[in-house]
């Protein structure tokens, strides 16, 4: 199988209609710092601290796993990936989206000390499609404490951080049928690029 990835949505029905298997639609959006309107500090949800991001890979990478239920439009593509793995090389700065930034990254504990949060922001490189602005490559929160705020403090924390850190954007990627991008679009966040992620058989 090989997997295609187009930003065409002419090449991406083409394929589908040639026997390709939709596996994936990724939105890429992106907030305007200087237009939006910067969320006020919130207050932390009862029971919970935030606190830097630190560098607790494997806690964190558990706690994600624990943030995407089974329905979750993004739970098969984690099949397969060692979430811990990622995890050290995001932290360590080693994955596609560039080093952390540590004053818009965040994490939060419940009273027992357990991640049940995070929101990561890395300085993603200058591209073609992307103007070396800092980008959300991950924010979670553990599903038992899901819609109680954290999400939207974890966001607004991320916004107004790079904001005062002089940025004029923020992005990153929500999967289709993902309903956080509600919340995303209601922070300022537009849609501004696609990505189809096709698999068909290879060619022999
Ligand atoms: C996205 C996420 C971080 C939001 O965290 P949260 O603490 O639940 O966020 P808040 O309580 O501040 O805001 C919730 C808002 O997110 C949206 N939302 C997120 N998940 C939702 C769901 N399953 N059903 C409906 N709305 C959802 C809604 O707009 C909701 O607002 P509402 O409660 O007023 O309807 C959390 O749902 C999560 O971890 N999801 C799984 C991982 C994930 O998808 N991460 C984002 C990848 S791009």
């Amino acid at each position: 199988m090989a997997l295609i990835r187009t930003h065409d949505s002419d090449e991406a029905a083409h394929l589908v209609a040639t026997g390709g298997q939709l596996r994936r639609v990724a939105r890429d959006m992106a907030v305007d710092l200087s237009t939006a309107r910067i969320p006020e500090p919130g207050s932390t949800p009862e029971g919970l601290r935030v606190e830097v991001l630190g560098s607790d890979s494997d806690g964190i990478a558990a706690a994600a796993a624990a943030a995407l239920l089974p329905e979750h439009v993004d739970f098969g593509i984690w099949s397969g990936v060692d979430r811990f793995r990622y995890w050290r090389q995001l932290l360590a700065g080693q994955g596609p989206c560039g080093s952390v930034l540590h004053a818009p990254s965040r994490l939060a504990r419940d009273r027992a000390g357990g991640v049940v949060g995070a929101v990561v922001v890395t300085h993603m490189a200058a591209s073609e499609w992307w103007s070396g602005d800092p980008w959300i490559p991950e924010i979670f929160v553990v599903a038992d404490f899901h819609r109680r705020g954290l999400g939207s403090l974890l966001l607004g924390h991320a916004m107004r951080s790079c904001s005062q850190g002089g940025h004029r954007r923020l992005g990153l990627t929500v999967s289709e049928g993902n309903p956080a991008r509600n919340l995303y679009e209601r922070f300022g966040f537009r849609p501004f690029r696609t990505t189809w992620l096709i698999e068909r058989a290879a060619r022999r």
